[in-house]
C-alpha cells in the first residue's frame, strides 16, 4: 500500500534479509520488564510492537529474565545514578550488553522509555548492536512543543491541516491519533506539550475545558510527557468576574492560586503556564503599571509547592519604538535577577520573528541571573508554509553554536540555554509545532524532519543536522546508501537555498502582509511602520540595508564588544548578517568581489536555479522512495521552484528602482 506518512519514523516495517537482521533476531528473544511503572510498561509495549515488526518474529514480554536461557532485552529502572555518568538525568539511559542479554536501564521510566527509542532507531538506522554500549542524558531539561492551537480547532500559523485536539469529543473520546503524537514525541525525548495558542483563549482554564486537558493529559502520561497551559493574562476578569487583572491585587493572587489548586487536582503532573502578555495587543501586568517581573512572580506563586514552571515570552515590542529590534531587550534585561526561581524567560532565536535568517537574539548572554528557554519556530510561517522543502536544523544550530561572548570567547547561545554558563538549575527549550489533521501530520513530508530534528537536537545539540537528516531519512524514507546520501544533501542545503531567493544578505521582513507568504518588499502602508517591509529594508538611492551601528538605531551595542566589533564593521560583518546591521552602498564592493547590487542579483538568481537543482536530485531517489510520497515532494518542488521565480523577479525588479544598476550577466533575462 502507499505510504500516508501517518507512521512518521516510527514505521518498524520488516528489514529486509541480511546478516543484521539474523543477528538481530538472535538478540531479541524476549523482553523481560520488571515492574509495575506506568512508563516502564509502555517502553515494553513499544519495544514489543517495534522488534516484531522490524524483525518479524513475535517477541514475547517476559517479568523476568531469570533463568531464561534465550538472549533477549532486560528494561530495568536502576535508581542508582552513577550508571548514567554525570550529569545524572532522571531521564537518561545506558544500554550495555550484560551477559547473553543486552539491558536498557534508566533511573525512571522514561529513562527506559527513551533507551528503548534509541535500541529501535539503532535497527531502523541499520547500526550493529553486538558488544553495545550506550548511553546517553538530556542535555536540557524542558523540551516541549508549544502548539499555537485554537479552541475552534484552527492552528496560528499552521499549514498542515486543523488542530489535532478535537475540543468538541473530549473528554469523552481520545482519538488514536493523541497516543500516535504521544509516541512520536517520546521517540525524540520531547517531555512536554503546551497545548493552545500563546494568544491564548481564557476558555481552556474553565472546569469544563479543564476536564479535557486532563483527558489528554491522561494520555501523555505512559509517554513521560507533560501538558502546560497558554494563559490568557485578564482571565480573573474573563472567567473569574473580577474587575482587575493586576498581579499585585489581592483578589487577583487568590484566584490564580485558587486556579491552579483546581489544575493540580485535576492533573497531578501539570507542568506549568506559558505566558505571552504586554505582546502584539495581549492584555499583560503592563496594563497596570506592573512588569513582566510581578506578573511571572505571581503565577510561579500561584503555583505554590506544586512541580511546575512558569515560562514567560520575551517575545514583545510595541508601535513606535525606534527599532523593533531592541525592544525585548530593553523590557527583559533590566528585570534580570527579579525573577521567581520557576520562572524561565523565553526567547526566540532572533530579536525578530523567526525570519529565514536572524543573527541571535541579544538577550542571550545578557540576563545571566535568568534560565532562559530557546523558542524556535518548526511551522514554517516565513519559511514557504508546507509548501517549501526547508530543513530547519541548521537554523536552531546556527542559533545554539553562536558565541556571545558575555562571559568571554565560548559563552555560545548553547551554554546559556542549557544553564551551564550561569549555574543554573533549570533549562528548557521549545519548538512552535508544524502538527495539523493532515494525514501526513505536517503537511510536507520533509516537516516531520523538522519535528524530528527538533526534538533530537533538545536531547543532544551536539548531533550534526547531517547526522539528524541521515537519522531520520533511514527511518523515513530508504535505507539505500546513495538515495540517503542524495536526500541529506538536499536537505542540508535547502534552508541556504531558501535565504537565497527570499532574502538574502540579511535581508528581513519584506514578506507579503500578515499572511507572511510571498514577496512584498515594496509594503509600506500596515497599520504600523514595524509591520511593513520598506521599515527593515530601508532600500534608497543610496543603497540598501538597517543601520544598526551607532549611526543608526545602535542596536548592536546590545551585543558583546567582541560581537559588536564584528559585525559593526561592513567589512567584517558576515555577509549572511550584512543588511542586518549596514546599509550599504549599491555600487559597494563585498568581500565576493562583486558590488552589493550585483550580490544580491546573483543571490537570487543562484538560489532559484538551486531549486531547481532540488528537483534534479530529488528526482534521481525515485526508484527507493515510496511512489505516492515520492510525487507528494516532487510536486511541492515545483511549486517551490514557481514562487523562487516570484520571489526572485519581485525583489529584483521592485530593488532595482532605487539602484537603477542592469541585472549582470549571466543572469540577463531573454528579451
Ligand atoms: C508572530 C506570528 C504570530 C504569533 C507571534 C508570537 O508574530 O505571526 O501569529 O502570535 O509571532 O510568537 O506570539
Amino acid at each position: 500500500r502507499a505510504d500516508d506518512g501517518y507512521r512518521l519514523w516510527l514505521k518498524y516495517d520488516q528489514l529486509g534479509d541480511s546478516p543484521q537482521r539474523t543477528q538481530y533476531r538472535a538478540a531479541a528473544q524476549f523482553i523481560a520488564a520488571t515492574g509495575n511503572a506506568e512508563v516502564l510498561k509502555t517502553a515494553a509495549a513499544e519495544l514489543q510492537r517495534g522488534l516484531q515488526g522490524l524483525l518479524g518474529q513475535p517477541v514475547p514480554v517476559v517479568a523476568s529474565a531469570a533463568g531464561d536461557t534465550r538472549r533477549g532485552i532486560v528494561l530495568a529502572i536502576v535508581p542508582a545514578a552513577k550508571v548514567f555518568g554525570s550529569p545524572a538525568s532522571l531521564e537518561g539511559y545506558r544500554i550495555s550488553t550484560q551477559g547473553r542479554n543486552l539491558t536498557v536501564m534508566g533511573r525512571s521510566g522514561a529513562g527506559v522509555l527513551y533507551g528503548v527509542y534509541a535500541l529501535l532507531r539503532q535497527l531502523q538506522t541499520s547500526q550493529p548492536i553486538a558488544g553495545l554500549n550506550l548511553s546517553s542524558s538530556p542535555r536540557i531539561q524542558y523540551r516541549l512543543l508549544n502548539h499555537w492551537d485554537n479552541p475552534n480547532g484552527t492552528v496560528e500559523r499552521g499549514y498542515a491541516g486543523s488542530s489535532i485536539w478535537k475540543w468538541y469529543e473530549l473528554p469523552q473520546r481520545l482519538d488514536p491519533r493523541y497516543t500516535d503524537y504521544a509516541r512520536a514525541n517520546a521517540s525524540i525525548g520531547l517531555n512536554g506539550v503546551a497545548i493552545n495558542n500563546v494568544n491564548a483563549s481564557a476558555r481552556y482554564l474553565t472546569p469544563e475545558y479543564l476536564q479535557k486537558v486532563k483527558a489528554l493529559a491522561g494520555v501523555f502520561r505512559p509517554y513521560g510527557i507533560r501538558v502546560y497551559l497558554s494563559v490568557f493574562w485578564a482571565a480573573p476578569k474573563v472567567i473569574g468576574g473580577l474587575k482587575t487583572a493586576d498581579p499585585l491585587d489581592p483578589q487577583v493572587k487568590q484566584w490564580w492560586a485558587a486556579k491552579s489548586e483546581e489544575i493540580y487536582n485535576a492533573i497531578p503532573d501539570f507542568g506549568g503556564f506559558l505566558v505571552k502578555a504586554n505582546s502584539e495587543g495581549e492584555p499583560g501586568p503592563q496594563d497596570y503599571g506592573r512588569t513582566h517581573a510581578d506578573g511571572a512572580n505571581m503565577l510561579a506563586a500561584a503555583l505554590g509547592t506544586h512541580d511546575g514552571i512558569v515560562m514567560w515570552r520575551a517575545f514583545v515590542y510595541k508601535a513606535g519604538s525606534s527599532d523593533r529590534f531592541k525592544q525585548a531587550y530593553e523590557d527583559f534585561k533590566p528585570l534580570d535577577g527579579q525573577f521567581a526561581p520557576k520562572v524561565l524567560v523565553q526567547v526566540k532565536n532572533g530579536p525578530i520573528d523567526f525570519q529565514s535568517r536572524e543573527p541571535f537574539h541579544p538577550l542571550f548572554g545578557a540576563m545571566p541571573k535568568t534560565p532562559l528557554v530557546l523558542e524556535v519556530q518548526l511551522t514554517q510561517e516565513y519559511l514557504g508554509f508546507a509548501s517549501h522543502l526547508v530543513y530547519v536544523a541548521p537554523l536552531i544550530k546556527e542559533c545554539l553554536d553562536a558565541d556571545t561572548q558575555t562571559k568571554g570567547p565560548g559563552s555560545t547561545a548553547t551554554k546559556v540555554v542549557d544553564g551551564s554558563l550561569d549555574q543554573h538549575r533549570i533549562s528548557g527549550i521549545a519548538g512552535v509545532a508544524n502538527i495539523g489533521t493532515d494525514r501526513n501530520w505536517t503537511g510536507h513530508p520533509v516537516g516531520q524532519a523538522n519535528w524530528y530534528a527538533f526534538g533530537r537536537l533538545a536531547w543532544d545539540y551536539t548531533l550534526t543536522s547531517a547526522a539528524i537528516a541521515a537519522e531520520w531519512t533511514k527511518m523515513t524514507l530508504t535505507r539505500e546508501p546513495q538515495a540517503v546520501a542524495t536526500i541529506v544533501d538536499v536537505m542540508a542545503k535547502s534552508r541556504d537555498i531558501y535565504v537565497r531567493y527570499t532574502t538574502p544578505l540579511g535581508l528581513h521582513h519584506i514578506m507579503g502582509q500578515s499572511i507572511h507568504y510571498g514577496p512584498e518588499p515594496w509594503l509600506a502602508e500596515a497599520g504600523r511602520p514595524d509591520w511593513t517591509a520598506v521599515y527593515y529594508h530601508k532600500a534608497d538611492s543610496l543603497g540598501l540595508g538597517f543601520d544598526r551601528t551607532a549611526a543608526g538605531s545602535n542596536a548592536l551595542a546590545l551585543y558583546a564588544p567582541g560581537v559588536q566589533k564584528q559585525w559593526g564593521d561592513a567589512k567584517t560583518c558576515p555577509l549572511n548578517y550584512l543588511l542586518w546591521f549596514h546599509h550599504v552602498g549599491w555600487k559597494q564592493p563585498l568581500s565576493t568581489g562583486r558590488t552589493l547590487w550585483n550580490e544580491l542579483v546573483t543571490r537570487y538568481y543562484t538560489g532559484t536555479d538551486s531549486v531547481a537543482w532540488m528537483q534534479r536530485r530529488w528526482a534521481t531517489v525515485k526508484p527507493q522512495v515510496d511512489a505516492a510520497l515520492f510525487a507528494d515532494v516532487a510536486a511541492r518542488l515545483q511549486i517551490q521552484q514557481r514562487e523562487a521565480r516570484w520571489w526572485r523577479d519581485a525583489c529584483v525588479l521592485y530593488f532595482q528602482t532605487f539602484s537603477k544598476q542592469p541585472i549582470p550577466a549571466p543572469f540577463v533575462p531573454p528579451t
